[in-house]
């Protein structure tokens, strides 16, 4: 599964629509964006978009100079997810053309896109995504460019598995969007939309085979959980490979009050959903 993949990625690494039509909708609390996301001046905007490139793994799969890496180099019969280098083709974007892909899954010129996990990324605030751009140009135009991704046959597995392009992906998780769990929580859901869905699934669900349903972390008190999402230490393993790393190198980013409202949410669904087995049972 893709999964496989990202656990490469990371490996490698060791290294709403929100704003949807404002007329229609009732005000979104401000707050639904990363913390920093109000920025006054450009120094504040780079820093918010380097924060979030790192919290989004950008740098992970693409390198830190975003030069690009084969994020599968591990596993030559699963095929070559080369992560292009970011740098050349930011060159061919302009911001809008930018903000569509990252909204729509769909790259500039149209082809069918793979593995990078959009799906999760275009719930992004436009606040977010244009710091997130404006970081992302800060990178002179180097290096030289990958190949197009390759499909062996571990990928093509994963494919008749269910794994959809980019595009079926970004569509299913608007679809089956994460729970709206009452307006204390819709920080975290947002935080979490943008972060976990990746590799827990739209609705924290888990993928077959590579992640587990979130409902594990009412097995876990608030200070657990923020103690995994800070350095990475499980409650059931200590090690807990990939989920670790990711939460060491990337999710120590995140700031004390985003934590928070992540494990909020996190555990919010884990009680609603033990509490619907409970009805379940007195049926
Ligand atoms: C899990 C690994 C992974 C992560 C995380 C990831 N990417 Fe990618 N990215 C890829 C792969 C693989 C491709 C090529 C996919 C294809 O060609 O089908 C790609 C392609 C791209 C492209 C090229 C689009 C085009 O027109 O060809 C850009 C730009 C990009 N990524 C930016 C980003 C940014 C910004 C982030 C962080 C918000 C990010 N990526 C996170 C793996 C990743
Ligand atoms: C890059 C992929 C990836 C991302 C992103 C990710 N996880 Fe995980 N997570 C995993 C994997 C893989 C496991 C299973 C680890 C294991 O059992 O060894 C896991 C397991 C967990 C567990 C169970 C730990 C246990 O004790 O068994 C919790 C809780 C968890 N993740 C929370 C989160 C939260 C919260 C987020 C978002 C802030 C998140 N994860 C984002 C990959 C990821």
């Amino acid at each position: 599964m893709r999964v496989t993949l990202i656990l490469l990625a990371l490996a490698s690494m060791t290294a709403c629509k929100q704003q949807a039509n404002k007329a229609e909708e009732p005000a979104k609390p401000a707050a639904l964006t990363w913390e920093g996301a109000d920025y006054k001046d450009e120094a504040a905007k780079l820093a918010h978009g380097k924060r979030l490139a790192i919290i989004h793994d950008c740098t992970g799969c693409h390198g830190d100079n975003l030069q690009g890496l084969n994020v599968t180099a591990d596993d030559p019969n699963y095929g070559d997810m080369n992560a292009p280098n970011v740098t050349l083709l930011m060159a061919k974007y302009s911001d809008d053309d930018f903000r569509k892909f990252i909204r729509s899954g769909v790259p500039k010129d149209g082809r069918d896109f793979w593995f990078m996990p959009v799906e999760s990324f275009q719930f992004l605030s436009d606040a977010d995504l244009d710091a997130l751009i404006a970081y992302l140009r800060t990178f002179k135009p180097e290096g030289t460019q990958l190949p197009p991704i390759r499909k062996g046959k571990g990928f093509e597995k994963d494919v008749e598995h269910g794994l959809g392009n980019t595009k079926q992906q970004v569509a299913r998780y608007q679809a089956e969007s994460l729970p709206n769990l009452g307006q204390e929580h819709e920080w975290g859901r947002y935080l979490v939309s943008t972060t976990c869905t990746g590799c827990h699934n739209s609705q924290l669900q888990g993928y077959e085979g590579f992640t587990p349903n979130l409902d594990i972390a009412g097995t876990y008190s608030n200070e657990e959980l923020t103690k995994l999402l800070t350095t990475g230490e499980g409650k059931t393993k200590k090690d807990l490979g990939m989920m670790s790393g990711i939460a060491r190198n990337h999710f120590s980013h995140f700031t004390t009050k985003e934590r928070a409202a992540v494990v909020g949410y996190v555990k919010a669904r884990a009680d609603a959903i033990e509490d619907q087995a409970h009805d379940g049972e007195r049926d």
